[in-house]
C-alpha cells in the first residue's frame, strides 16, 4: 500500500511545506505549522483544474449571458445594498464576523425573506441542533414552508441534501464546522476549509444554488483560515460592531457583483436584527449641544451619506510623552494632522493628551474626514464650541491646505436634510454646486480661513 502523502501547512496562511519547520517562511509566524494529510484526487487544486478545463475557449462576444434582472432580493434593503443590488444567481458569499455579532442571526432573517418569497432555501447548522435552530427561528418569527433546515457536518451529505432539495439559496453556517471525510484533518483547519468551500464552490457554480458560507474571525481581525477563502468566494462580507453598541455595521470587503464602498447598518433587537433606514440620524440622536470638542461630519459610506459626529478630548498630559488615541479614525493620520495643527496654525499641543472618537462605532477610513477632527480637536483645545448646526468635510493637506474631496453635493443635501444650517467644504468641492434650501456654504482653501470663520 502506497504511503500516505502528508504536508506541513501554516494554520495562518495556508503556506505548505513538505517539512516541519518551527516559523512559517510566508508570515514569520511561530509554530504555525500543523501536518495533514493530503487526499490527492479531492484537493482544491483538482476542483480548479476540473474548473479551467470544463469548457473550450470562444469569442467573448459568445458567450451566454447572465440575466440581468436574476438578482434575488431579500427583504432586507440594507443586505441587498451590501451585495450590489441582491443575491446574485450562483455565487459564493462569505460572511464574516465575531463570535455572537448576529451572522446566524441575520443570515436566518434573510432566508425568511426569501423562502416567504416563495423561494426555496437551505440551511445547514453545523454549529446548532435543529432544535436550538427552531428556537431561533420562533424567536425571529421566521418559520416557513420553503425554509429547509439540516443539523450536518459532512461535506458529503451536505452535497447529497443540495442535489435532494434542490434549493436556490444555500447557507453553511459555519464553513469552519464543515468536514469531508477524505481528508485526515480536523474540521476547521485549513486544508479542510480550502477543500470544502472549493467544493461548495464548484456546487454552487455548477447547480445554480447562491452560497453563504458563515466564517468565524480570529482575534487578530483575520477570517479564521478563510485567507486563503477570499480569493475563492465572490463577494466577503464583514459584519462588525463597536463595544456595547446595539448597532451592527455589514460591509463587502470584495464584491464581484458590486461596489465594496457600501455599508449596511442594522440594529440588534428582541426580535433579532432590524435595518437603520436613516443612519444620520441614528448617529447624530445623541450628539451633545453647546459642548466643546464636537463636531459633525458628512462622510460618504460607498453611496450614501452619512453624518457622523466626530468627538475630541485635548487634556495636559500627565506624562514626559502625550498620549494620543483614535477610535473609528486611522490613527497615523491623527498624528498627522496634530502636526499640521502645531505648525500652520500655532496651536501647541505638545503638552497635550489627544483622544478623538467617531461617535456610534463607525469607522471612518475616507480622507474627508480630516476636517472634522481637526475642528474637533481645535475646539476642545481653545474649549470654543463648534455652532451646532454647522457640518464640515474636507481633507486636510500637510501645508494646510483644504483639499477638494468627491460627492460634494451629496454631502450637502444630507446635511440640508438633517436640519443643518452651515457647512464648511473645501473652495473645490464647491464649484458648480447649487446648495439646497436653508443651508450656506462656507468654502475655505486652508485653515487659516477655516479659523478665521470658526476661532
Ligand atoms: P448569533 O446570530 O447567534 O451570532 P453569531 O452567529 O454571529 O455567532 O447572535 C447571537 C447574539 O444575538 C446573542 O448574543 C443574542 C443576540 N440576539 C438578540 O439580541 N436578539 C435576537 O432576536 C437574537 C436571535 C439574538
Ligand atoms: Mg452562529
Amino acid at each position: 500500500m502506497a504511503k500516505e502523502k502528508t504536508v506541513f501547512i501554516c494554520q495562518t496562511c495556508g503556506y505548505q511545506t513538505p517539512k516541519w519547520l518551527g516559523r512559517c517562511p510566508d508570515c514569520q509566524g511561530w509554530g504555525t505549522l500543523v501536518e495533514e494529510l493530503i487526499g490527492e484526487e479531492a484537493s482544491a487544486q483538482g476542483v480548479r483544474q476540473r474548473w479551467a478545463t470544463e469548457e473550450i475557449p470562444c469569442a467573448i462576444g459568445e458567450v451566454a449571458e447572465e440575466e440581468e434582472g436574476m438578482r434575488l432580493s431579500t427583504r432586507l434593503e440594507e443586505f441587498n445594498r451590501v451585495l450590489g443590488g441582491g443575491i446574485v444567481n450562483g455565487s459564493v458569499v462569505l460572511l464574516g464576523g465575531d463570535p455572537g455579532i448576529g451572522k446566524s442571526t441575520l443570515i436566518f432573517q434573510c432566508l425568511h425573506g426569501l423562502a416567504s418569497q416563495g423561494r426555496r432555501c437551505l440551511y445547514i447548522s453545523a454549529e446548532e441542533s435543529l432544535r436550538q435552530t427552531k428556537l431561533r427561528a420562533k424567536r425571529l418569527g421566521a418559520v416557513s414552508d420553503e425554509l429547509f433546515v439540516a443539523a450536518e457536518t459532512s461535506l458529503e451529505r451536505i452535497i447529497q441534501a443540495v442535489e435532494e432539495i434542490k434549493p436556490l439559496v444555500l447557507v453553511i453556517d459555519s464553513i469552519q464546522s464543515i468536514y469531508t471525510s477524505q481528508l485526515g484533518s480536523a474540521p476547521g483547519s485549513i486544508s479542510q476549509v480550502r477543500e470544502t468551500s472549493g467544493r461548495l464552490t464548484y456546487l454552487a457554480k455548477g447547480l445554480g444554488v447562491a452560497t453563504f458560507l458563515v466564517g468565524h474571525v480570529t482575534k487578530d481581525g483575520a477570517i479564521a483560515g478563510p485567507r486563503v477563502l477570499e480569493h475563492i468566494v465572490d463577494t466577503v462580507l464583514y459584519m462588525e460592531h463597536s463595544a456595547d453598541s446595539p448597532f451592527r455595521i455589514l460591509r463587502a470587503v470584495k464584491n464581484r457583483f458590486g461596489s465594496t464602498n457600501e455599508i449596511g447598518v442594522f440594529e440588534m433587537k428582541e426580535g433579532g436584527l432590524q435595518e437603520v433606514i436613516n443612519p444620520s440620524e441614528i448617529f447624530l440622536a445623541e450628539r451633545p449641544t453647546g459642548t466643546s470638542g464636537s463636531a459633525v461630519m458628512a462622510s460618504m459610506e460607498g453611496t450614501r451619506p452619512i453624518l457622523v459626529e466626530i468627538q475630541a478630548l485635548v487634556s495636559p498630559t500627565a506624562f514626559a510623552v502625550p498620549r494620543r488615541m483614535s477610535i473609528g479614525v486611522d490613527y497615523n493620520r491623527l498624528s498627522l494632522l496634530v502636526a499640521v495643527l502645531e505648525k500652520k496654525v500655532g496651536i501647541n499641543l505638545s503638552h497635550q493628551d489627544i483622544f478623538v472618537n467617531v461617535a456610534g462605532g463607525l469607522r471612518i477610513e475616507e480622507p474627508a474626514v480630516d476636517l472634522g477632527v481637526v475642528v474637533a480637536v481645535a475646539s476642545s483645545h481653545l474649549d470654543k464650541v463648534i455652532p451646532p448646526a454647522m457640518v464640515v468635510f474636507g481633507e486636510v493637506g500637510l501645508t494646510g491646505e483644504v483639499r477638494g474631496v468627491s460627492f460634494g453635493e451629496q454631502r450637502i443635501r444630507e446635511a440640508a436634510r438633517m436640519g443643518f444650517k452651515e457647512c464648511i467644504l473645501p473652495r473645490s468641492s464647491a464649484q458648480g454646486i447649487k446648495p439646497p434650501e436653508g443651508i450656506e456654504l462656507i468654502t475655505a482653501r486652508d485653515l487659516r480661513e477655516v479659523w478665521e470663520r470658526l476661532f
